[in-house]
């Protein structure tokens, strides 16, 4: 039986109130208090730091610093019982020992791939550390997901938290500040507000790798999960997954989930792009790009029915369907984490945005500010 208890016992800085919950899959009790506790710890001489962050309606969205990652999404089903919908680990060494690295992560100072580990701001040349072959990804091991992010505040429903890049760590130019804040609205809004400013001229592209699976994390696959995403077209990538700087119109496409469609659908249809994702792991160019808070996508757990809409002023989503998860990860209901056992819903630019003039701008000026909004919203129908 799956149940959460509230007593009202404030602990440290007294915002959460001391909450016992039996998660899927487990057969002991656990406390939040208990998993926050379990993520402490120092990495290169940084402290490690995990708090819950709640709502009105007992929502809970667990949050670590290393990576400002969210490593837990707790909301009552339809029964009133406690489902976990992101995958993850109820301890840090698992997070910094996973065979995936990104769970939940904050991915910067560029999220997604650029082609040769290298672009050009006006005549000058930048070279990345590659991490994916020739290519880089998700700004290699000096990216925004590997570090310890300093906590600047934190409430009842809202955490903020700071990284400072060094000029050239990876590659990438600029002493620049990003900070993001969680904030967990009563109407179940997951809100990520990101702010970044840099000292030199620089690219800029930061998303959530937050993986779900709505039927509950540990679940088996999600190819019977629904999918909706507001795009008309896709970037068409190569088989190293790098764009080939085309667009394709999704029309007669295994890529048109304009309506409703299960995951697994098309997945295992005959198609190029299928074929060079590995599955879909491709970048959506949303129908709105006015840089206002626009629907970008949803899905609906088969079984649980609960419901996530993705709300961003991002230009372009990726949706990856964790087509390399490959099992060795052990997760917080001590299953394992296989193929397909999650999907991401990454708000961002397009890949390769610095090699690509014709995709939308990721360029950020010197002293210039970058924000950007994303929201997960969960229901259910
Ligand atoms: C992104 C990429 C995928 C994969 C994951 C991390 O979503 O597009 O190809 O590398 O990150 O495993």
């Amino acid at each position: 039986m799956h149940f959460i208890r509230l007593c009202n016992i404030n602990f440290k800085y007294n915002y959460t109130p001391f909450l016992f919950i039996i998660l899927p899959g487990s057969s002991t009790f656990m406390d939040l208090e208990s998993i926050s506790q379990a993520f402490k710890t120092t990495i290169n001489q940084k402290v490690v730091e995990h708090y819950f962050i709640q709502n009105i309606k007992g929502t809970k969205v667990g949050i670590c610093n290393y990576g400002a990652r969210i490593t837990h999404f707790i909301i009552l089903d339809s029964e009133y019982q406690a489902i976990d919908i992101v995958l993850g680990f109820n301890d840090i060494e698992s997070y910094v020992n996973a065979n995936e690295h990104y769970h939940g992560a904050t991915v910067g100072p560029f999220a997604n791939r650029i082609a040769y580990s290298k672009f050009k701001l006006g005549e000058k040349e930048f070279e990345l550390n590659s991490n994916d072959g020739l290519n880089t990804l998700h700004s290699s091991t000096a990216g925004f997901h590997n570090k310890v992010w300093k906590v600047i505040n934190i409430s009842t429903n809202e955490i903020c938290l700071q990284i400072a890049h060094k000029n050239l760590s990876g590659g990438f130019p600029g002493n620049i500040v990003c900070s993001i804040t969680f904030t967990l609205t009563d109407d179940d809004e997951l809100v990520m507000k990101y702010h970044a400013k840099s000292n030199q001229n620089t690219v800029i592209n930061l998303t959530n790798h937050a993986y779900f699976n709505l039927n509950g994390e540990g679940n088996s696959d999600v190819l019977a999960h629904v999918v909706k995403i507001n795009a008309n077209s896709f970037v068409e990538i190569n088989q190293k997954s790098i764009p080939t700087g085309k667009l394709k119109k999704v029309d007669l496409t295994p890529f048109d989930f304009r309506a409703f469609k299960s995951i697994g659908n098309d997945i295992e249809v005959d198609d190029e792009q299928l074929k060079n994702g590995n599955g879909y792991d491709h970048s959506f160019e949303l129908n709105e790009t006015n840089n206002q808070l626009n629907f970008a996508a949803a899905a609906i757990g088969d079984k649980s029915k609960i419901k996530l809409e993705v709300y961003t002023t991002e230009p372009a989503m990726q949706f990856y369907t964790g087509n390399f998860l490959n099992g060795k990860d052990k997760g917080k209901s001590s299953n394992f984490y296989g193929r397909r056992t999650a999907f991401c819903f990454e708000t961002q630019h397009h890949p390769d945005s610095p090699n690509q003039p014709q995709f939308p701008s990721t360029f950020l000026a010197k002293g210039q500010e970058f924000i950007s909004t994303s929201i997960y919203k969960v229901s259910i129908i």
